[in-house]
């Protein structure tokens, strides 16, 4: 695996990819890889020739009070699992190869309406960090296809709705979630966890499963599910920002007629602040 950490780098390998007609698969991360992560590289693997990812602790999609200074950093164990996976190239540059002219003063994207509400509601800033990072590894990277984890489906809608609003050639795919036995869906933060939090976690993805059951069984009051929801979880000791009912496409609230539904939640538990989601189409 080659491992390079300067723009100028990636954009001599991959241009000699693509000189060569392969395919250019792409992978964003920000490192502390786990077996989520590896799936990832190995969905690549159904879409192009070549394997990039990258590895970059995005100082702009965190807010002021957020965990950018001791979120989890591990690059020996990262290049390690990605050459493992069969990843060609793994870049890793640092903050002023990505923003040259400092994070807080690096020119912005904002893809409206569904940056600010969900997550974006209780992480001002986040998604315009997202899609600004993402916009600009695409533009480093040129990768015919990217891949991204379900598990961020917000994040997965903001990349949709940016690739399309601009135009760019990529192709994006969605991974389905890797849980762990339990059903806790697996995230880089869930090392926040204490032993006795890391018991209760797994309700998340239980009061997300007895929401789809009650839809599927055709229930449709959503304030009732959303409700049950969230008591069921901040009754577990859990501080819930949001347990809700959406359409699958558009991210507004879901109505009688939606028939590609999302239930997402977060919540905090002690440190850490779980995401998880599950979709499921209507017919
Ligand atoms: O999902 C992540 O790990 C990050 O949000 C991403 C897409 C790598 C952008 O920093």
């Amino acid at each position: 695996m080659l491992s390079v950490s300067t723009i100028a780098d990636v954009r001599t390998h991959v241009a000699r990819w693509h000189e060569q007609k392969q395919r250019v698969v792409f992978v964003p991360t920000m490192g502390n890889l786990h077996a989520g992560h590896v799936s990832l590289i190995e969905a690549a693997r159904q879409h192009g020739d070549r394997f990039v990812a990258s590895i970059f602790v995005n100082p702009m999609q965190f807010g002021p009070n957020e965990d950018f200074a001791h979120y989890p950093r591990t690059p020996a164990q990262d290049a390690k699992m990605l050459e493992d996976a069969g990843c060609d190239l793994m870049f890793m540059p640092d903050v002023g190869e990505i923003y040259p002219n400092g994070a807080a003063q690096a020119t912005r994207i904002e893809v409206p309406g569904i940056s600010n509400i969900l997550c974006g509601e209780f992480r001002p800033g986040h998604f315009e960090g997202v899609a600004t990072v993402v916009a600009k590894l695409f533009h480093i990277v040129d990768p015919d296809v990217a891949i991204f984890g379900e598990k961020d489906f917000q994040q997965l809608t903001v990349i949709r709705r940016m690739v399309a609003d601009l135009c760019l050639r990529v192709e994006i795919v969605g991974a389905p979630t890797v849980r762990e036995s339990d059903g806790l869906a697996m995230s880089s933060r869930n090392q926040y966890l204490s032993t006795e939090e890391r018991k209760l976690a797994p309700a998340i993805h239980r009061q997300l499963s007895q929401a789809v059951a009650a839809l599927k069984a055709g229930e449709r009051d959503f304030g009732k599910i959303e409700g049950m929801g969230r008591a069921a979880l901040d009754g577990a000791g859990f501080r819930t920002d949001y347990f809700s009912v959406r359409d699958a496409r558009s991210l507004a609230p879901a109505r009688p007629d939606t028939r590609q539904f999302v239930v997402l939640t977060a919540s905090r538990l002690g440190k850490a602040r779980l995401i998880d989601n599950i979709q499921f189409s209507a017919g």
